[in-house]
């Protein structure tokens, strides 16, 4: 059990929470991410990254967008409530060195896991140029922190209610063409944003990680329900990645798998119980009795 120590709503959907999770703080690294199950044992597993921790304070803070029944059930939860699990930190964390010019590109709630990996580009020595894109005003989140890290920021938005009239592919373009171009680009957002931002950066060599966001279940390599094709490969996004080279993945096929539940996810905010068991209100059903069994 987790205690929630912050809440803020930084949006129309979307909230940050500060959890007690010592370990977490203490251990997790730029570019993990933690398996969360809101409110019993049996609830969904659904993974969210961990934006920020203070291992001084044991505290951890997770930047959620509310988008189905688990996110809408967390976004309820209030100060002094309690979170049932938090499993982590998971994943392989960011490869972090000292390159040069990194243009980190975040897409909407894509900012807030975009924020770690920004100061740790900032901390190991490099210039970084942070492209933030939101479809609207009052979905820019995040913008006093990454104004903190970046050399260089730049905000677009779809309609032009803030910053600049653009997709963030735009400025990306104008940055891989300029001399000399960035050494890397981090780009986390929408899958649709991050193949664009792969192709944007493609015809320029400048190579281009990205952090998916597949369906998982278990988060340790076990089920599979998170694999990707990555130059021909099949990889499990929770334990290879969830970082890869934008330029090898298969981001079509990666989309489909993304909506392959979404019929029942829409249903009455169904949630999904693979690998958990029954729930202890289902006992497991009576086995049938046998042909001319007496009752
Ligand atoms: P649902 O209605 O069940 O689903 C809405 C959509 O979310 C689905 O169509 C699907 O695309 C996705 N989704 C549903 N279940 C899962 C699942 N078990 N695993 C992955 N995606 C799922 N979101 C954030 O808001 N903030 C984050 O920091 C964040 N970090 C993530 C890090 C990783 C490594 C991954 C894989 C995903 C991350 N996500 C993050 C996405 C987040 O996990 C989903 O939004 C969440 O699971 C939706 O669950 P739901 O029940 O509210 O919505
Ligand atoms: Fe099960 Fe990755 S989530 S293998
Ligand atoms: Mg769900």
């Amino acid at each position: 059990m987790n205690k929630i120590l912050q809440k803020k709503k930084l949006s129309a959907d979307v909230y940050e929470m500060v959890v007690e999770a010592p370990l977490i703080a203490k251990a997790r690294k730029a570019g993990q991410f933690v398996i969360v199950q809101i409110d019993t044992d049996w609830g969904e597993r659904i993974p969210l990254t961990i934006a920020d921790a203070d291992p001084a304070a044991g505290t951890m803070t997770m930047v959620f967008q509310a988008v189905g029944a688990s996110t809408h059930k967390l976004a309820e939860k209030n100060v002094g409530e309690h979170v049932e699990n938090i499993l982590g930190p998971l994943g392989t964390p960011t490869h972090i060195e000292k390159v040069g010019t990194v243009v980190c590109v975040g897409g909407g709630i894509g900012v807030a896991p975009l924020h770690p990996i920004a100061q740790a580009m900032k901390a190991a020595g490099n210039k970084v140029i942070i492209i933030m894109g939101a479809r609207t005003k009052d979905l820019v989140i995040f913008e006093d922190r990454m104004r903190k890290i970046a050399d260089e920021l730049v905000i677009v938005t779809d309609d032009g209610s803030y910053g600049r009239k653009a997709l963030v592919t735009e400025p990306l373009k104008e940055y891989c063409s300029a001399d000399p171009k960035p050494e890397l680009a981090v780009a986390i957002g929408p899958p649709i944003m991050m193949k664009f931002c792969a192709e944007a950066t493609r015809p320029f060599g400048v190579h281009t990680v990205v952090s998916l966001n597949t369906i998982m279940i278990d988060g340790t390599g076990m089920c599979g329900g998170c694999r990707v094709t990555v130059g021909g490969e099949t990889k499990f996004v929770c334990v290879d990645g969830p970082e890869f080279d934008g330029h090898k993945v298969d981001f079509d096929n990666m989309m489909t798998r993304l909506r392959a539940y979404k019929t029942q996810e829409d249903e009455n905010h169904h949630e999904c119980h693979i690998g958990l068991g029954l729930p202890p209100h289902q006992p497991p059903a009576a086995p049938a009795a046998a042909p001319g069994a007496k009752k």
